[in-house]
């Protein structure tokens, strides 16, 4: 990559209460933008003020949804370091992305020195309270103007942040999830394993739903059978039952996530039974609600963290997990994961990347 010109703001914005952030409603001073031109390949990398943009109406992003994005995070230590949470994971899975939509890939080191530069300029705007933290948005978008279909031949690559808290209003507190039988998010040969905007679009309608049945998030279930379950849109859903530790394999439907991937790692170092490649049948899950089996349920991801679900409901049974209440081996992944991004537990796993 060329040397990222940095352009910085002569007007700062005032920082927000970091007391009351919520999640992305507020974005820092700076912005990284990188082009596409075909024949030229990826360039002019800067940083600039953060600022709206100018797209021309026509642009293949508005009308064929031709653009993807990452979640990540920088974390500010007790000491005043800021880390990084495994960068070249997101680096690499955007790689992913980028394939599966004919977008031309961005080399992984090149993605995590636009992160760290970013970073390194919007230092002051990473919250310092507890569980707050910068979160990073990378995003890809086809700007050729044009109305046939078909990859763009231009294309940016853009990455804000917004000093943010918790993603869920309950917090650290249980969520309570629907099943959703009627509409899928994914079926095989899709894009369930990206990170695309239009995955998240086909699934309003099943949040709506469940916001209306009073329930904060969905369980999605497999697309073909609507037997086996998947995972919950903003995060990976993993279930303790009678010791086994269970989640949905990243066989092309569900989201490969880096918090789900440093979960399996850390449980499997720990000695539990892990299995995160057979397909987890609902009716199993139901099973254990019922005989007492079914000890935790956690959903893992960047925004969310370790959210533990307090409880499920699947048509008209509902079944309440662990007494709503935060079971112990969640509370201990979550205080792990949360620890080494925060750098109260040292890194053994080498995990965090300082940005200086
Ligand atoms: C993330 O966890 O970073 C995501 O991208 C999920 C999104 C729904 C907030």
């Amino acid at each position: 990559m060329e040397e990222i010109k940095i352009i910085k703001t002569g007007s700062p914005k005032a920082k927000p209460d970091e007391g009351a952030l919520g999640f992305g409603a507020y974005y820092t001073d700076h912005m990284f933008i990188m082009d596409y031109t075909e024949g030229r390949g990826w360039h002019s990398p800067r940083i600039e003020p953060y600022r709206a943009l100018t797209l021309d109406p026509a642009a293949l992003v508005f009308h064929y949804a031709q653009e993807c994005f990452e979640g990540m995070k920088a974390y500010r230590t007790a000491d005043g370091r800021v880390l990084l949470f495994r960068p070249e994971k997101n680096a690499e899975r955007m790689q992913r992305t980028h394939r599966r939509l004919c977008i031309p890939e961005i080399p992984a080191e090149d993605f995590v020195a636009a992160v760290k530069a970013l970073v390194s300029v919007d230092k002051d705007w990473v919250p310092h309270e507890p569980d707050t933290s910068l979160y990073l948005r990378p995003f890809t978008i086809a700007t050729e103007a044009v109305l046939g279909v078909k990859p763009s031949a231009t294309y940016q690559f853009i990455i804000i942040a917004s000093p943010s808290g918790a993603y869920y209003a309950e917090g650290m507190n249980p969520v309570k999830i629907y099943v959703e039988n009627e509409y899928v998010r994914a079926t095989p040969g899709g894009t369930g394993y990206i990170k695309c905007g239009g995955n998240y679009a086909a699934s309003l309608i099943g949040q709506m739903k469940a916001h209306e049945l009073g329930y904060s998030q969905v369980l999605w279930l497999d697309g073909v059978e609507r037997r086996y379950v998947e995972e919950v849109g903003s995060m990976n859903c993993f279930f303790k039952i009678g010791g086994v530790v269970r989640t949905a394999p990243c066989t092309g439907t569900v989201l490969p996530g880096i918090t789900r991937m440093s979960c399996i790692e850390l449980l499997q170092k720990w000695g539990y039974t892990v299995d995160c490649e057979n397909r987890l049948p609902l009716a199993d899950v139901l099973a254990a609600g019922r005989d007492g089996t079914l000890e935790e349920v956690f959903g893992t991801g960047t925004a969310a963290v370790i959210s533990p679900v307090g409880e499920l409901r699947y048509e008209n049974e509902v079944l309440t997990v662990n007494g709503f209440q935060t079971g112990p081996l969640t509370q201990r992944l979550y205080d792990t994961i949360t620890g080494i991004q925060w750098g109260r537990l040292p890194d053994e796993l080498g995990w965090t990347v300082e940005v200086k």
